[in-house]
């Protein structure tokens, strides 16, 4: 297996950076435009020397244009990079293999040539690029995952309207139902959380380094168990524990398999918000408390805290950032889940609300920041 560890938070699940960027350069855009029909008509792009307005102004058609992301997400579906690899290189082969229109095809390739991502030596004739390697990589098939992410973002306007997720107006249900009544999608975000999508996690998950004390360890929503895997493969010394819906603990056989710790892992398909397996010494909460609101992130936090033995800590990594950092302001987690970043000071009064002392806090050698908290 690859040693490449994970450097991509969960917003880069690639729901597009364009809807992210359109909302916070509108008001920029709005205020400039006020200010600038009071002046005489400037270039595109000119510096401008009052220090309340950006130097440069946004371009809309660049920041709206919705062309690109889906020629992407046709690209990654049908594959056409592992085609191109397996030498379909002209477009009429190419359009055979993948059963599309060759002239439309060809329309959508040159247009993402012209953007970086292929390249056409030949007329008709296409070849990878790094850019197209890597499309293939990041979820963005729209029969998985990728369709269910990119589609969700046409309800970001119920959802701001409302302050709700507003999934399920698409797809019929809320984000974790529907992937649990549609087994395939679970098993593409299943995924791409493994270490086939965001790469194989940093088993240093401990900013004391204290692991003597630790002979269990439960992974809370762990997914497959890519990082319950790599940190019972560094301590043989310690038991693991995977928490899941049970779709995806099933799907966790192979991977624990073949990292060589399968024996050492109790695999538990229940909901995280029921209680948890009890009396362990640490109990991990990895890309989970920013997937929800407060009251979820509350009772999931409560859940690991009436759990865990006498002295024992709960680990967040992800959904809690430095006071001095700048949480995202809208992530794909707001518009499937309603769940969001918080700041250190607002998680420690929301832990606090709930019997938890946060022993400390900072920056894991993998970049990430990382809590360890205990109940009080
Ligand atoms: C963003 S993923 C993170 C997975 C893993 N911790 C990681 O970092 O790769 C969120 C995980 O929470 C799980 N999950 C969501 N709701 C759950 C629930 N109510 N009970 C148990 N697991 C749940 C999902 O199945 C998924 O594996």
């Amino acid at each position: 297996m690859p040693k490449r560890f994970e450097t991509l938070p969960m917003n880069v699940l690639s729901m597009g950076k364009a809807a992210e960027s359109m909302i916070t350069c509108s008001r920029t855009v709005l205020d400039r435009a006020a200010v600038r029909s009071h002046q005489e008509p400037e270039e595109e792009g000119k510096e401008m020397t009052d220090d309340k307005i950006p130097a440069k102004s946004a371009n809309l058609s660049v920041l709206s244009d919705l062309c690109t992301p889906w020629c992407i997400h046709v690209v990654a579906t049908l594959r056409i990079a592992d085609h191109l690899a397996a030498g379909a290189t002209d477009i009429t082969t190419l359009a055979k293999a993948t059963a599309c229109n060759a002239d439309f095809l060809q329309r959508v390739l040159r247009h993402l040539v012209a953007k970086g991502v292929f390249v056409e030596p030949a007329p008709g004739q296409f070849a990878l690029n790094q850019a197209a390697l890597e499309v293939q990589r990041f979820g963005l098939n729209l029969d998985g995952i990728g369709g269910r992410m990119a589609h969700a973002w046409g309800t970001l306007l119920t959802a701001v309207r409302t302050g709700k997720p507003a999934y399920h107006e698409q797809f019929g249900l809320p984000f974790w139902e529907d992937l649990q009544a549609h087994p395939d999608i679970a098993s593409s975000f299943d995924a791409l959380m493994g270490p086939a999508g965001h790469g194989i996690p940093d088993p240093e998950v401990l900013l004391t380094g204290e692991w003597e004390e630790v002979k269990t360890v439960v992974d809370v929503g762990g997914g497959t168990g890519a990082l319950l895997a790599e940190i019972l493969r560094v301590h043989p010394q310690i038991q693991g524990i995977l928490v899941d819906f049970p779709g995806t603990v099933a799907r966790a056989e192979a991977l624990l398999q073949e990292a060589g710790v399968r024996e050492r892992v109790r695999t538990v398909g229940q909901s995280f918000f029921d209680p948890l397996p009890a009396g362990a010494d640490l109990y991990l909460l990895k890309s989970i408390l920013n997937d929800w609101p407060d009251q979820e992130a509350q009772l999931i936090l409560s859940r690991c805290a009436e759990a865990a033995r006498p002295g024992g800590r709960i680990v967040i990594l992800g959904g809690v950032v430095a006071d001095d950092s700048v949480p995202s302001l809208l992530t794909p987690e707001m518009v499937l889940l309603g769940g969001k970043e918080r700041p250190l000071t607002e998680f420690q009064e929301l832990a606090h609300q709930i019997g938890l002392t946060i022993l400390t806090s900072g920056r894991l050698p993998s970049g990430r920041f990382a809590v360890e908290c205990r109940p009080i």
